[in-house]
């Protein structure tokens, strides 16, 4: 699956860019939520993803790269959204945040930094419907691809079947055809694309293409 990152896109003029997304093969919109504090910089919030969800016809996977991401389950939920990722590094509570997101209503999905390791998974893997790896260090876009990335998915993908997880291996940051075909020959189940896709002379090719590997 691939899910385009709206961070992107041009955000004058939305409307058109979730028109073509919605008429693309793109299967989630990826919405990047920063608040200069758990990262350097700040995208955007809940009044412009209101008006994203609205126009948006396919279900959306919001990435909370923010502090106490758990105050903000009822916002998310009131997207519609189907994933709400919160990074590891962000959750002291990471066990109560993941059970609070589910009994919500939605999918929790746990983010990892490039330096943090797969292995402290071990104990949450089967509460998650996904894991988010990061493949550049979360804040900005058309970062370049951290390569290390493509062995923590092998790992992940041997921690997922020893236990029994169903989780999904989401990949960001950094991605395009060439990344892309390494994570998936590792494993990876989802690919999010920001300036790969957004960038594109064609980005409803782009989203074929991808999504082809
Ligand atoms: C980075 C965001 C990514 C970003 C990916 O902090 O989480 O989703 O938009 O952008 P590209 O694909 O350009 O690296
Ligand atoms: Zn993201």
């Amino acid at each position: 699956m691939i899910a385009p990152s709206l961070l992107s896109a041009d955000f004058a003029r939305l409307e058109a860019e979730i028109g073509w997304f919605n008429q693309s093969e793109a299967d989630w919109l990826h919405l990047d939520v920063m608040d200069g504090v758990f990262v350097p910089n700040i995208s955007f919030g809940f009044p412009v993803m209101k008006a994203v969800a609205r126009l948006c016809q396919k279900p959306l996977d919001v990435h909370l790269m923010i502090v106490q991401p758990e105050k903000f389950i009822p916002e998310v939920k009131s997207l519609g959204a189907h994933i709400m990722n919160v990074h590891y590094e962000a959750c002291t509570h990471l066990h109560r945040v993941v059970h609070q997101i589910r009994e919500a209503g939605m999918s929790p999905g746990v983010t990892l930094n490039p330096a943090t390791p797969v292995s402290v998974l071990e104990d949450i893997i089967c509460d998650v419907d996904l894991v988010l790896l990061m493949s550049v260090n979360p804040g900005f876009g058309g970062q370049k691809f951290i390569p290390h990335t493509v062995e923590k998915v092998r790992q992940l993908r041997a921690l997922i079947q020893k236990h029994g997880s169903n989780a999904l291996i989401e990949i960001d940051g950094g991605v395009n055809l060439e990344t892309g075909l390494q994570l998936r020959q590792a494993g990876a189940d989802v690919l999010v694309a920001g300036s790969f896709i957004f960038h594109a002379a064609d980005p409803i090719e782009a989203c074929h293409l991808l999504r082809s590997l």
